[in-house]
């Protein structure tokens, strides 16, 4: 069992200390948003931000989320939208989409460190995460977009 805040709400969890927060947000809290792909910490789809910091939730137990504020895709956007969610519509960057809400996860933690990174910047913060797709190209140009419209 775990109490802790999830996207601004508290809630208290029944599960095994070790069940993964992944499955925690998909199946107790059906949070269906956040994906699973490897579940061992290569792909980032299913990336949230635990405290702020974009994590694997696929490698974190849930008796680390005791007490911390847990964001996941929808908790990030607000009524008006998000400016990295309304870039990414701009940029056409999703194709089967299934790593994107990681892939916004992580760009979210970028621009809240750094609201106006260099390319190099961008391409190094996303490198844990992976798109069978290839819609990196798209990815930058978004995170960029969206910290021109100073996104956080
Ligand atoms: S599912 Fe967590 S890193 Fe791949
Ligand atoms: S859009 Fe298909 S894996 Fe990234």
């Amino acid at each position: 069992m775990a109490s802790f805040n999830i996207n601004g709400q508290a809630v208290t969890v029944e599960a095994d200390g070790d069940t993964r927060l992944l499955w925690v947000l998909r199946e107790h809290l059906k949070l269906t948003g956040t994906k699973y792909g490897c579940g061992i910490g290569q792909c980032g789809a299913c990336t949230v931000h635990i405290d702020g910091n974009a994590t694997f939730s696929c490698l974190t137990p849930l008796t680390a989320v005791e007490g911390r504020e847990v964001t996941t895709i929808e908790g990030l956007v607000g009524d008006d939208g998000h400016p990295l969610q309304r870039a990414w519509v701009a940029e056409e960057v999703p194709q089967c989409g299934y790593c994107q809400s990681g892939q916004i996860m992580r760009a979210a933690d970028l621009l809240a460190r750094n609201p106006d990174p260099s390319r190099d910047e961008i391409v190094t913060h996303m490198s844990p995460n992976i798109c069978r797709c290839g819609t990196y190209p798209r990815i930058v140009r978004a995170i960029e977009r969206a910290a021109g419209e100073g996104g956080q």
